[in-house]
């Protein structure tokens, strides 16, 4: 080696080096010349103890500068290199922070489980816990357990879904329940009064589709069993409940009605939003819309939990959840509900 293949080997990684364009490439740039076992530079310098001990000096010096130049030249092309594969990621992944964001949309109650969920915290507030029961029920506790006599127009199979036809009113058949009221007779079997209760759930009637009526529905049944209950406590806790619902300026009312579990019986209206309580399509041109019906529980279906009706009397109610949806909400046709049409649900 003499200084002459020294330069050699300086310009051609100096030429090498212009000719890297990018990264990878002026990382196996950097290998080749400057690898710590095989680099080139490196190799340079393991000549020099071979060299005439006159000319070391001279040659080390020039390996070193050449080495410097060529490190810096590389600095420089990777600094560059760098900033420049930097600006064009930043380019292209560019974030405009100032763009309005994206809505995103959340899921919400269904008018039904929300108007469910502001009827148990009102009843929550008059110490009113919640008891759930089957859907598929068995004719005592839909029936005879509430009084219903064999006879009753209720049990008939035009309107009742039995699960064995067959079993239509026939005393242990099962039915999907036709009102929550069998959650009554379950809670009063396995506590002692006093209780206060509200079941909320799905029922089931064999009903013709209409705006008014669905073949599925849900309802809340109240229940409350204490001594010295009266009629003026059901008034009271429905007038409480649809004040916290609508409002003062829907009246309600009590019409003597006939239910075989109550005695006396009622039914309850409200007055009807959607025409000025003046007589609609809605309301059947009345001003008033059912709820519900309310009484005090039938001695006989306290006898039949095993209560003893010398000792206590109770009160009970009952109402369909949707139809106070379709009021609270102004929409008068129930279908909707089952509908699932996502204009109509995004509303409430
Ligand atoms: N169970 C009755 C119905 O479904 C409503 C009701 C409940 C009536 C409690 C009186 C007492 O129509």
């Amino acid at each position: 080696m003499n200084l002459a293949t020294l330069e050699q080997v300086i310009k051609d990684a100096e030429s090498a080096l212009a000719k890297a364009t990018d990264l990878a490439a002026l990382d196996a740039w950097h290998i080749k010349y400057f690898g710590k076992e095989k680099g080139e530079i490196q190799e340079l310098l393991r000549h020099i103890p071979q060299l005439p001990p006159a000319e070391r000096g001279t040659v080390g010096k020039a390996i070193n500068q050449g080495k410097l130049a060529l490190e810096a030249a590389y600095n420089a092309r990777h600094q560059a290199m760098a900033s420049e594969a930097l600006d064009a990621q930043l380019a292209t992944e560019r974030i405009d922070v100032t763009l309005p964001s994206r809505r995103t949309t959340a899921g919400h109650a269904h008018p039904v489980l929300a108007i469910k969920q502001e009827l148990i915290e009102i009843f929550s507030h008059y110490g009113f816990a919640v008891a759930e029961g089957p859907e598929i029920e068995d004719d005592w506790h839909n029936f005879t357990a509430l009084n219903t006599p064999a006879d009753h127009p209720a049990r008939d199979a035009q309107d009742t879904f039995y699960l064995r036809p067959s079993a239509a009113g026939a005393p242990g058949g099962m039915l999907l329940r036709t009102h929550t009221s069998s959650v009554q007779i379950r809670a009063m079997q396995k506590q002692k009064p006093p209780l206060r209760l509200i079941m909320p759930g799905r029922v089931y009637r064999r009903d013709e589709v209409t705006k008014r009526h669905y073949p599925i529905f849900h309802q809340l049944e109240g229940l409350m069993v204490e001594p010295g209950t009266h009629m003026g406590h059901v008034k009271g806790l429905l007038t409480g409940m649809l004040h916290a619902l609508f409002g003062k300026q829907l009246q309600m009312r009590l019409r003597p009605s006939f239910f075989p579990f109550t005695e006396p019986s009622a039914e309850y209206d409200v007055q009807c939003p959607f025409c000025n309580f003046e007589g609609c399509g809605t309301c059947s041109y009345s001003g008033w819309i059912e709820l519900g019906g309310c009484g005090m529980v039938d001695p006989n279906v306290l006898k039949a939990v095993g209560y003893d009706p010398e000792q206590v009397t109770g009160l009970a109610f009952g109402f369909g959840i949707d139809r106070v949806a379709m009021i609270r909400y102004g929409f008068n046709d129930i279908r909707h509900l089952w509908e699932n049409d996502a204009r109509f649900l995004q509303q409430f």
